[in-house]
C-alpha cells in the first residue's frame, strides 16, 4: 500500500500548484488534480506545501569518533524533523575520510543507522592536515559529494592550486571553509564594537574574505568548480559577485543564524561559532547577496557539542550550533516576516538550488523520482525549545524564538519517516 499526499500545494519546478502525489513503493507514481485511489493512505496536506526533501549540504554528523556530540541515528532523525531528506556529512571525524578504506568503512556505518540519505565529503589533505599531501582524488571522486577540509582553511596557495586542478580532472568540486590562521590573532568573535565593549578577541572579516579572493583566483586560472562554505562578511559577498561576473564557477552557501542574528546577539558560547556572527552590514549584504543570487543556497552547518564543551567559556568553548531541527523555520519566518521573499525563493534555497551544485536529488516533485518529500505547515507557530532536539547537541542560540514554517511530515523513499505529532 502506497501513500496519497490530498490536497497539498506542491512545490513543482519552482512553482506552488495544487496537485495530489500518489507514492508506490520508493517513488512517485502519479501528480495530477484530485486522484482517487482506494488503497492508499491518504494524507491530508489541506493547506500544507509538499515539497521535494530538503537537502543540506554542510553537516556535521561527528560520527566516527566525537558519538558524545552527535552520531548518526541521532543526527540524521534531527535532519528528519528539520524536513531534510538528502544531508551532506563533513570530514571532520576520527578517522577523517581521507582514503577508499575510511570512506568505505563510513559508507557502511551510514547504511546500517541512517534514517535519511547522507552523502559524504572527503578531505582534501590526509587527516584534514596542513602541509599534508592532498587525497587520492582519482580514487575518491565517484565516491564522495565533493573535497572539503571543513572546520580548517587550507593555508596555503599551493595546495588549494593542486586540490583545483585535481577537481577538474575529475569533474569534482572544492568545498571550502575560508579562514587565514595566521590572522586569527587568537580572536572567537567578530572583531567589531561588540568585542571591543565585551572585551573580547575579535576575528576581522579579512581572516575569510582573504581566502574567497585567493580560492576564487586559483578557480578563475584552473577552471575548477568552487564553492564557499558559511560566507559571513560583505567583503566576501562582493568578492563571489565579482568572480560570477567574470564566469568563475564558483557557488556560496549561507547559514540561517548568519541570516537571522549579529554579532549584537552574541550573549554566550551558544552564539560562539566559526565563522563568527558579524555586523549589521555584513548582515544586510548576506541578505541581498542571497536575494540577488550572488549567495545560491542556505546550509546549517549543523554543528553539534556536549553541554559541558559549551560551558567552557567564550575563549575555550568549541566553535558551533546546531542548526538542522531549525533552518526552515528560522529563515521563513525572517524572510517573511519582512517581506523580504516570497514562498517559492525559501523553498528553492532548501531544494534545486544546493541539488543542482551537488547534482544531488531529488530536486523536484516528478513521475518517476524516488519519493523524497517534505510537507511543511506554514502556519503551524511554535516555540523552539533546545531541550526537545533529536540531536544530541542542544546548542542553539533559538532557544524560545518562536517561528512559523515546520516541517510536519518528512518521506524518505516512500517511506514516512518523521511525522509532527
Ligand atoms: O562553528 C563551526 N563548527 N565552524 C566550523 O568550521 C567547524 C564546526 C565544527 O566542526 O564544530
Ligand atoms: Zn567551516
Ligand atoms: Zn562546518
Amino acid at each position: 500500500m502506497g501513500l496519497l499526499l490530498k490536497n497539498g500545494q506542491a512545490f513543482i519546478d519552482g512553482q506552488l500548484v495544487k496537485k495530489d502525489i500518489l507514492i508506490e513503493g520508493s517513488k512517485i507514481a502519479a501528480i495530477d488534480t484530485n486522484i482517487k485511489t482506494d488503497n492508499h493512505e491518504v494524507i491530508d496536506c489541506t493547506n500544507k506545501i509538499v515539497s521535494s526533501g530538503f537537502i543540506d549540504v554542510h553537516v556535521h554528523l561527528r560520527e566516527p569518533g566525537f558519538e558524545y556530540k552527535e552520531d548518526i541515528y541521532s543526527g540524521t532523525l534531527a535532519a528528519a524533523k528539520g524536513g531534510f531528506t538528502t544531508i551532506c556529512a563533513m570530514p571532520n571525524t576520527n578517522p577523517v575520510p581521507d582514503d577508499i578504506k575510511v570512506v568505505n568503512d563510513i559508507h557502511k556505518l551510514i547504511d546500517e543507522k541512517t534514517v535519511v540519505n547522507v552523502r559524504l565529503y572527503s578531505a582534501i589533505t590526509k587527516g584534514e592536515k596542513h602541509n599534508a599531501e592532498l587525497v587520492d582524488f582519482k580514487a575518491l571522486s565517484n565516491k564522495v559529494c565533493a573535497f572539503s577540509n571543513d572546520g580548517y582553511g587550507i593555508q596555503d596557495s599551493l595546495t588549494m592550486f593542486r586540490a583545483m586542478k585535481e577537481v577538474k580532472k575529475y569533474d569534482q568540486m572544492i568545498v571550502a571553509h575560508c579562514e587565514d590562521e595566521s590572522l586569527v590573532f587568537d580572536g572567537y568573535v567578530h572583531d567589531g564594537q561588540i568585542a571591543k565593549d565585551m572585551g573580547w578577541k575579535g576575528i576581522s572579516n579579512l581572516t575569510e574574505y582573504i581566502h574567497i579572493a585567493r580560492d576564487t583566483a586559483i578557480a578563475a586560472e584552473t577552471g575548477a568548480k568552487y564553492h564557499v562554505c558559511h560566507i559571513s562578511t560583505k567583503e566576501s559577498v562582493a568578492i563571489v559577485r565579482d568572480a560570477k561576473r567574470r564566469g568563475v564557477d564558483v557557488t556560496a552557501e549561507v547559514t540561517p543564524h548568519h541570516l537571522v542574528l549579529t554579532e549584537e546577539d552574541v550573549h554566550s558560547t551558544l552564539e560562539k561559532m566559526n565563522p563568527p556572527l558579524r555586523s549589521k552590514e555584513d548582515h544586510k549584504a548576506l541578505i541581498e547577496g542571497l536575494l540577488d543570487g550572488t549567495i545560491d543556497f542556505v546550509a546549517t552547518d549543523h554543528a553539534p557539542h556536549s553541554e559541558e564543551e559549551k560551558a567552557r567559556g567564550m575563549e575555550k568553548a568549541p566553535n558551533g550550533i546546531v542548526g538542522l531541527e531549525t533552518a526552515f523555520p528560522l529563515v521563513y519566518t525572517y524572510f517573511t516576516k519582512h517581506k523580504l521573499a516570497n514562498i517559492e525563493q525559501i523553498l528553492s534555497w532548501f531544494t534545486h538550488k544546493p541539488g543542482e551544485r551537488f547534482h544531488i536529488g531529488p530536486q523536484t516533485l516528478a513521475i518517476g523520482e524516488t519519493a523524497d518529500i517534505t510537507i511543511v505547515d506554514l502556519n503551524m507557530e511554535k516555540k523552539i525549545d533546545r531541550h526537545a532536539f533529536f540531536s544530541k547537541g542542544k546548542n542553539s542560540p533559538f532557544d524560545g524564538f518562536i517561528c512559523k514554517g515546520w516541517p510536519v511530515m518528512t518521506i524518505v523513499a516512500g517511506k514516512i519517516i518523521y511525522q509532527e505529532v
